[in-house]
């Protein structure tokens, strides 16, 4: 819990040390050659009936808001080690060197920090009481504080989704889940089934879906922030419950991270919920194809042709590029059934995308440069990182098939770029932007003091300040 306070009541506190002033601090607190306040690091120090939480913040001319965002991330795992269970916090030297809007980097930094993925397994739940001071405006801080709160409870299910088992996450059963999480919020739902879905010619998502007995599903969700706003912007997650490959079967090792290939639909559910508790005056659709890709006696085979829902042939080349084929069907579908008129879509797509870029960095891809530029400056409150890949005519000519419109696999070369052009295809000439998260989504070494062991959220904050953004709410 936290709460804005004009004097701190706590007898425990934390006390936040620059490297740069160490020298200067260690005449007043007894800590000598313990500690010199390098980034991140940290001393807990019990008194008689109070206790002291020491906190690196490194050099001053360092510190970013990201950076922000991990130490409030490192109080909320101290607190929890040491079992404090209220503690106050003074924040002006935050406010001075950011001012206000830092408060939403801190409030992430405490919700992250404390996430543990608990579902399977018992775990104390822990939740320290913060009271935050030293604060301008404390109107203004509970509004920037709501936020975050919503952001951070987002980013939470996103995880919590992506770090379920996938036999404990069907398409149906996540679908369920989602239902059940926008439940009390203004976000209108709809599901096609497989039937509906092989009626309308949907190969693409019916054929993947196909290939397992837990039927796939095609979910539409709906946020009508501004009804008299024409702009709809729709938001494509790709929702593949588990990846074993299909006939092109993963080998052992890349196995490993399966159940998480819906970390672009839980991204996408995750962005829409803090853009409907926000209530921000804009319009989204979100399509979500949810299903397995799995061997069985009506999966795609290499060689196959199916017919997407656009009407475009494809030549299945190989049956691990499943998700180019879900995204094409549910894209097709947004513009064609729900009006949209701008459309990002999201995927843990390519093991290409984590060769070239990393845990840090997603691959980004857009055909319009006004559209890309609301996601940029979306960015720059977002502490994700993306890399914009060009392209160009020669890349398109590579998903060029001899007996299909396109094939679902390039050359062996830029196989990120190839995987997005693929999804171009079915963008009508839209404004689109196609973000690859398969390096971002998940990290078994978390790389900030916010990530946990696992699932990251990866995408939820993106999308959201991108929407913000077009909303034309500077955060
Ligand atoms: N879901 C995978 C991509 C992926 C790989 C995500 C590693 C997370 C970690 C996707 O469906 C896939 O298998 N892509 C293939 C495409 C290839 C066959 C053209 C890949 O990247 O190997
Ligand atoms: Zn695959
Ligand atoms: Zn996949």
């Amino acid at each position: 819990m936290i709460v804005t306070k004009d004097i701190i009541n706590q007898t425990n506190t934390v006390e936040f040390i620059l490297e740069d002033q160490i020298q200067k601090k260690q005449q007043t607190i007894p800590l000598k050659n313990f500690f010199q306040g390098t980034f991140l690091e940290s001393f807990y120090l019990p008194q008689e009936n109070s206790a002291v939480l020491y906190i690196g913040c490194g050099k001053e001319k360092e510190l970013t808001l990201l950076g922000v965002k991990e130490i409030f991330a490192q109080i909320a795992k101290q607190c929890k080690e040491y079992h404090i269970a209220a503690c106050g916090i003074d924040f002006s030297i935050f406010l001075k060197k950011f001012g206000e809007k830092a408060i939403i980097q801190a409030v992430l930094g405490l919700s992250l920090g404390n996430y543990t993925y608990c579902y399977l397994k018992k775990e104390d739940t822990f939740e320290c009481q913060y009271e935050i001071g030293g604060l301008s405006s404390i109107n203004f801080a509970k509004e920037y504080i709501k936020e975050a709160l919503d952001l951070a409870k987002s980013i939470q299910f996103a995880r919590d989704m992506v770090n379920t088992p996938g036999n404990h996450l069907r398409p149906m059963d996540f679908n369920r889940a989602i239902k059940e999480y926008v439940e009390d919020i203004p976000v209108e739902v709809e599901t096609l089934v497989y039937g509906q879905l092989k009626a309308m010619g949907m190969e693409g998502l019916y054929g993947i879906g196909g290939s397992s007995e837990y039927p796939p599903c095609l979910m539409i969700l709906r946020y009508q922030g501004n009804p008299k706003d024409p702009e709809i912007y729709g938001l494509i997650g790709k929702g593949v419950t588990c990846d074993t490959g299909g006939y092109c079967l993963k080998s052992a090792k890349s196995m490993a991270g399966i159940k998480g290939d819906m970390a672009g639909a839980a991204a996408v559910v995750g962005a829409i919920h803090a853009i409907a508790m926000q209530k921000l005056p804009i319009n989204v659709v979100a399509c979500l194809p949810l299903c397995e890709n799995r061997i069985s006696q009506s999966s795609h085979l290499p060689g196959d042709v199916i017919k997407s829902y656009q009407g475009k042939t494809i030549e299945i080349l190989n049956t691990d590029a499943e998700g180019r084929l879900i995204l094409a069907d549910a894209m097709s579908y947004g513009i064609r059934n729900e009006g949209i008129t701008k459309v990002l879509d999201i995927a843990t797509l390519t093991g290409a995308v984590w060769s070239a870029l990393g845990f840090t960095i997603a691959g980004a891809m857009s055909n319009d440069d006004s559209f890309y530029q609301t996601f940029e400056q979306g960015l720059s409150f977002a502490q994700e990182t993306y890399l914009r890949f060009p392209y160009h005519k020669e890349h398109e000519k590579m998903i060029k098939s001899n007996v299909a419109d396109i094939k679902n696999i390039g050359a062996d070369c830029c196989g990120a770029i190839t995987a997005g052009l693929f999804i171009k295809e079915f963008c009508e000439d839209l404004p689109w932007i196609h973000l690859d998260i398969a390096g971002t989504a998940w990290s078994d070494t978390p790389q900030y003091a916010f990530d946990d062991k696992g699932a990251t959220g990866a995408g939820v904050t993106a999308i959201y300040y991108m929407l913000k953004q077009a909303a034309n709410i500077v955060p």
